[in-house]
């Protein structure tokens, strides 16, 4: 198998100033290992997985569409995604569906993303919950129009008593943007008393993140051929296993 990885920006992310590397990789995998022999323990499943869909924009384009195609399409992948993790018995998926950093592209992009998550909200409702699945947001969601931000949290609700997979929706979000927010919070703990300074714990930092409540992230997966981990679950993916896809 062999991968090419760079590290240009094609949707407003900012590299750092003065510097532009253009990265090649070539992976070389050895041969699969022979089946374990009947009765040895199997390779753990990650219980975790995170995914930055990346791409669709480049999907689109490759195939003379236009690019809320390619956002269709990725909406259209997270059902597959879905059905994997269920049948594998992964117990947790969290996508990054749109980050801060999003807010930054044309207004025209930005709707037809949140009319594709509002019809996702509303469509994808009964089967979700038929096959389990628990949908939450990490996140801002307060940031997002009225009637997307309304359908999420309907389907939140209507999904919560989901027990089979926890599907978490990265919405407005970014890791730094995360971090200061429970940094923010401890702060003011402190500030107030409640709190002592040698009290500051990652445990204690982690039960204000937005994604309090979820294990840390086993398996980090990228999608459109890109290595970068674009604010995403800095502090939850500290030591997840990267896989960088070339597909988009
Ligand atoms: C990056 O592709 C992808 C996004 C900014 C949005 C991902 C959103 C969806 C797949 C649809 C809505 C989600 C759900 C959960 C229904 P890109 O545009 O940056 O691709 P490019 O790198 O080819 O430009």
């Amino acid at each position: 198998m062999s991968a090419f990885l760079h590290t240009s920006s094609t949707k407003g992310e900012t590299p750092p100033a003065g510097i532009s590397v253009r990265l090649s990789l070539t992976l070389t995998l050895p041969a699969p290992a022979p089946a374990p022999p009947t009765g040895s323990p199997a390779r753990p499943l990650p219980k975790h997985v995170a995914i930055i869909m990346d791409g669709n924009g480049r999907w689109a384009q490759s195939r003379g569409k236009l690019r809320w195609e390619g956002h269709a399409e990725g909406a259209r992948a997270v059902r597959r995604a879905l059905e994997a993790t269920g049948k594998l018995g992964v117990p947790y998926l969290t996508l990054y569906a749109f980050s801060v950093n999003n807010w930054n592209r044309p207004r025209i992009e930005v709707e037809a993303l949140m009319r594709l998550l509002t019809r996702f909200a509303r469509k994808e409702q009964a089967e979700l919950i038929q096959q389990g699945v628990r949908v939450q947001v990490v996140g801002t969601l307060e940031d997002l129009p009225g009637s997307t931000r309304r359908a999420v949290e309907h389907l939140v609700a209507a999904t919560a008593g989901g027990t089979r997979t926890t599907l978490s929706l990265a919405l407005s979000y970014g890791g730094r943007n995360d971090l200061a927010r429970a940094a923010r919070r401890v702060a003011e703990e402190v500030a107030s008393g409640r709190l002592q300074p040698e009290e500051v714990s990652e445990a204690h930092l982690r039960q204000h993140l937005s994604t309090h409540g979820l294990p840390d992230v086993d398996l980090l997966i990228r999608t459109g051929g890109e290595s970068r981990v674009s604010d995403f679950l800095l502090f939850e993916a500290a030591y997840a296993v990267l896989a960088l896809l070339l597909v988009m």
